[in-house]
């Protein structure tokens, strides 16, 4: 499973650019950072090889597609976020024929993926926490979209977002999603086990009386 980082700070994906598979952003994330949204985008995406969502603001299909157009200029590596709608679905049938690659985004049920996919997308955003939040379960959804793309042989990939913590992350690998986007936080927590610091500590106390 691939792991992208969920977020528009340059100075996290800085960070994490050799381990990551690629970034999501979204109109809320590049907010917080402040700064042109265009040259925050360039400057990811020369940090990160792997894909780069960036999201339209237009919510009428022409729009949609001529904002995908502009940011798909910034470099190769850029893939346009549509939010689910049928104008968007429209968008990302038109973007899929002229080869720009998009992830549908604030996806909350199977039939919503089922679209995206129909229409051609090439990944699908499914939200889990937010769907958690609202006493829903967001991984039996993403369990379904599997099932429904193994079905069909959709080559549409599922990236789970809206990831809260750890346990979101080994669900979507348990269920076999192509990938997990994760806040900055969530993927130093990916790394971490109290057994493991405890382990190098006490390794390193009886190693002091040997001699090298
Ligand atoms: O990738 C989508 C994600 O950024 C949404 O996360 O925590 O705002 O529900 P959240």
């Amino acid at each position: 499973m691939r792991i992208f980082l969920d977020t528009a700070s340059v100075a996290e994906i800085r960070e994490m650019a050799d381990l990551i598979d690629g970034v999501t952003t979204n109109p809320s994330l590049v907010a917080k950072e402040g700064g042109s949204f265009r040259e925050i985008l360039k400057e990811i995406c020369s940090l990160v090889s792997g894909p780069v969502s960036a999201e339209v603001l237009s919510l009428e299909t022409h729009g949609m597609v001529s904002e995908a157009r502009q940011l798909a200029k910034v470099a190769d590596n850029v893939v346009i976020k549509i939010p689910m709608t049928v104008a968007g679905m429209r968008a990302v049938r038109e973007l899929s024929a002229e080869g720009i690659a998009t992830n549908v985004t604030l996806i909350f049920s199977t039939t919503q993926a089922l679209w995206a996919a129909k229409c051609g997308a090439t990944f699908v955003s499914p939200f889990v926490g937010r769907i958690d939040d609202r006493a829903g379960d967001g991984m039996d959804v993403v369990d379904e979209i599997l099932e429904v793309y193994g079905n069909y042989g959709f080559h549409t990939e599922v990236i789970v977002a809206s990831v809260r913590h750890v346990r979101h992350v080994v669900e979507s690998a348990l269920l076999g999603a192509d990938i997990a986007t994760v806040p900055y936080k969530v993927a130093l927590q990916l790394f971490d086990h109290p057994l493991t610091d405890e382990g190098i500590q006490r390794f390193l106390k009886d190693w002091e009386g040997v001699s090298s």
